[in-house]
């Protein structure tokens, strides 16, 4: 049978079968056994952990054996600055934070403007060494800890990262890349060297501090191909595997797919004004009925849609709230025109108030820049 969707660095579309997933990529399940591991060190549980949308791991339980044994991880993670950041995109993020205030740990964040060159025809350097910069406010405006997170630009970190990459290169051949990329001879000699610089921050940490030290990623799970690799080399130069956590896309606005910078509509972007949330947000693909009539005598569909989605992995986060609104819709008690109306005003108010942060950010973003 022909597979539904498709999930690359480069490419993610159709309907995310995540346990099929799980098993092509050999991850591990976060199951409720781990769950209950990780709780017993934060005190409470973040909803995105709870309610499995960070849905796989490689390694987490090790990371947490070696934690209690006194042997802190760092935490690493990235953006490829191609553009505005939306709502998506925030997601990793979100939960990385809350890693780095639960365990006090440093977070290692890379921006890979060379990335983004490599891989987008219309790009140019300035451009996404520009966007790297712009994104990084929208980092930093989630509150990460001034003292402990180190943000950098693939280009003008570039002297200590090459010199890195170069030792990741020289035991990578270009079969091994082909096969987990699925690149060709014709792809540009760029995309095929980049992975080697996306493993990097995994051991710099350990580098810069002459030991080893444990890294966890918190990623959406495209960029696991990536880590494959880092898992591969990285014990051949004498440094820990990276260990992971995988989260899901957050779907679009739109019926099927995730939110995709691509597809403006299906997404809603960290500029985007009061009016053109309310738009999107009105569009958006829900459970309704095709009749109001139908709707109040058989109830809305929350499994399919999206409005409730956007509850279940943002802008709900009281599991008590969350299920009298599920069971409210199931039962024909509530419309969706009132579902979106309380989603657009809980996003206006969420990115009124990232913005502000975004501002403050720029004072402090040289605080936060690695270069050399
Ligand atoms: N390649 C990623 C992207 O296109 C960016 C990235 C670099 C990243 N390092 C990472 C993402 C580590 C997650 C974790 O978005």
């Amino acid at each position: 049978m022909k597979k539904k969707y498709i999930v690359t660095p480069w490419e993610v579309s159709g309907e995310i079968d995540y346990d099929k997933l799980i098993e092509e990529f050999g991850l591990k399940k976060i199951d409720d056994k781990l769950i209950d591991r990780i709780k017993e060190h934060t005190g409470e549980l973040h909803p995105l952990i709870k309610r499995k949308f960070f849905f796989a791991h490689r390694d987490l339980d090790w990371i947490l054996d070696e934690y209690e044994k006194g042997n802190k991880f760092f935490l690493y993670t990235g953006r490829g600055p191609s553009g505005d950041t939306h709502l998506g995109h925030l997601v990793p993020w979100i939960l990385t934070k809350w890693l780095q205030d639960k365990f006090d740990v440093e977070l290692w964040f890379q921006m890979t403007d060379d990335e983004k060159f490599y891989f987008k025809e219309d790009l140019s350097i300035e451009d996404t060494n520009s966007f790297a910069y712009d994104n990084a406010l929208d980092v930093i405006a989630l509150g990460f800890k001034e003292n402990k997170t180190y943000i950098f630009s693939d280009f003008d970190y570039a002297r200590t990262l090459y010199r890195e990459a170069a030792k990741v290169a020289k035991k990578l051949n270009f079969s091994t890349v082909r096969a987990v990329f699925g690149l060709d001879e014709s792809s540009n000699v760029g995309k095929i060297f980049f992975t080697c610089m996306q493993s990097v921050p995994a051991f710099l940490p350990s580098i810069k501090y002459g030991k080893n030290i444990p890294c966890l990623i918190p990623h959406a799970v495209d960029q696991d191909p990536h880590f494959r690799i880092s898992r591969d080399i990285l014990p051949k130069l004498g440094f820990y595997k990276p260990a992971s956590i995988q989260s899901m896309f957050l779907p679009g606005l739109l019926k099927g797919g995730k939110m995709s910078s691509s597809i403006k509509e299906s997404a809603i972007f960290i500029s985007d004004s009061d009016n053109e949330v309310d738009k999107k947000i009105k569009n958006a693909f829900t459970g309704g009925r095709d009749t109001l009539k139908e709707q109040k005598e058989k109830g809305g569909r929350p499994e399919i849609c999206m409005v409730f989605n956007y509850f279940n992995v943002l802008f709900m986060w009281d599991d008590k709230e969350l299920n009298e609104i599920k069971e409210r819709c199931k039962s024909g008690g509530i419309l969706c025109g009132e579902c979106k109306k309380i989603l657009s005003e809980r996003v206006k108010k969420f990115l009124n108030e990232h913005r502000k942060k975004r501002e403050d950010a720029k004072k402090k973003l040289n605080k936060f820049i690695l270069k050399d």
